[in-house]
């Protein structure tokens, strides 16, 4: 074998936890929206890292904002201390969002897991046996236990029974299966206002006001998963601001660092100073370079002219998805989604055609069982909805004509 490609990823597969199926490239370097592989190869990129590198690659303001660190000489300086970086991006989120409190991890299952302890520390305050709480079917909230307990669904969580007591399913969108679910132990609902894994599925309006309705009615805590829908995503900072309903406590992680492993968790009212000295933490959370980014990226994505791109950028690729929709009804079923995250739900499962894509140097990604997802970093300009378009609609036809 002489391909250094090949080669670093038979290595790779020698000593990795067989935990990804990856594909047969090994990234080094990017540009704009397109990412390069060790031998030079280049992929336009529509799945930014799994909606993380809201940027793209090679922003220089970005770049320089890490150095400004990497200079100062110091990354990491643990949470018994305070760093200026930190503080700045927890004022810049509070602004934003017009919530109270932050509090910052690494991931978004970690943001996830430190919103359940509010959730359960909330309900304890008013009765001990007040510790259940609702998720959504086809949810996605992250593989720890806490947040794998409130994922909706089977597939993974099969092997690792028993998970966390007192987690009920509501059907996404349905508000009547929400007000069911509740009962005297109940202590907060968790719902992504769009689900991102389970196949692009877009919150109604009415859905998030009437969970706001129950959460005052009934005491609970409502958790907004903003990890994947969040920042900027939508065209608005945060997707709760593109519903016009406020959570009690949002949690957010992929883009909020760039690209660097950042999350965070947000109150607000009710929520607020639950988890106190001794209740939770992090090692890295609030980390030097991580914060660095996050104020960097929260400064691009307040900007109302990078909002409008997003906008303009969501009208023009949706547009072009329907004019695929109209080229090829038999093999695309609906498009749907808010802003730059964006589904197209096909007949059959989709693999065949987003690997086609991938032979031909754009990279796409599954969600659900039957959903293309496009969720490309956030500076795409027309030109590369087009060629990403005509790389796609070559793909259908020639899985099509199969
Ligand atoms: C909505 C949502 N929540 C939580 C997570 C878990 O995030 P992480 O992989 O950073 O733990 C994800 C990841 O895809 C997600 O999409």
């Amino acid at each position: 074998m002489n391909n250094i490609q090949e080669k670093l990823i038979e290595d790779g597969k020698s000593v990795f936890a067989p935990t990804y199926n990856q594909l047969p490239i090994v990234l080094d370097g990017g540009k704009g929206v397109h990412v390069f592989d060790v031998e030079g190869n280049d992929y336009l990129d529509f799945s930014a890292g799994i909606a993380v590198n809201l940027l793209g690659y090679g922003d220089e303001g970005f770049s320089n904002a890490l150095k400004r660190v990497i200079d100062n000489g110091i990354f990491h300086c643990s949470n018994i201390y305070w760093n200026k970086y930190s503080i700045e991006v927890a004022n810049k989120l509070t602004n934003l969002s017009k919530m109270d409190q932050v509090f910052f991890c690494n991931s978004g299952t970690e943001a996830n897991e430190a919103a359940l302890k509010v959730a359960r520390k909330y309900g304890k305050s008013k009765d001990i046996n007040c510790t259940s709480v609702i998720s959504m079917d086809h949810s996605f909230h992250g593989r720890t236990f806490g947040s794998l307990s409130t994922t909706g669904q089977a597939k993974y969580q099969e092997s690792f029974f028993p998970l966390l007591e007192g987690v009920s399913y509501a059907t996404y969108n349905d508000i009547k299966s929400v007000e069911a679910l509740i009962s005297s132990t109940t202590c907060a609902i968790i719902v992504e206002p769009i689900q991102g894994e389970g196949g692009i599925i877009p919150a109604d309006k009415e859905f998030l006001q009437g969970l706001r309705e129950l959460a005052d009615k009934n005491d609970l805590i409502l958790i907004f998963d903003e990890v994947q829908c969040g920042m900027g995503r939508t065209s608005e900072v945060f997707a709760f601001q593109s519903y016009g309903v406020t959570p009690d406590v949002v949690t957010l992680a992929k883009a909020l660092g760039g690209g660097l492993p950042c999350g965070a968790m947000i109150t607000k009212g009710k929520a607020d100073n639950i988890l106190i000295a001794g209740d939770h933490g992090s090692t890295f959370g609030g980390n030097l370079l991580a914060m660095a980014a996050a104020s960097y990226v929260l400064d691009q994505i307040s900007d109302k002219k990078f909002l409008n791109h997003v906008n303009l950028m969501s009208k023009y690729l949706v547009k072009k998805l329907y004019e695929l929709k109209d080229k090829y009804p038999k093999q695309i079923v609906d498009i749907r989604g808010l802003g730059l995250m964006i589904g197209m739900q096909m007949t059959n499962p989709p693999q065949d055609i987003i690997k086609n894509c991938f032979d031909n140097k754009l990279l796409l990604l599954k969600a659900g069982t039957d959903v293309i997802r496009f969720v490309p970093p956030l500076v795409i300009c027309e030109s590369d909805i087009d060629e990403a378009i005509s790389i796609l609609d070559k793909a259908i036809e020639e899985v099509a004509s199969k």
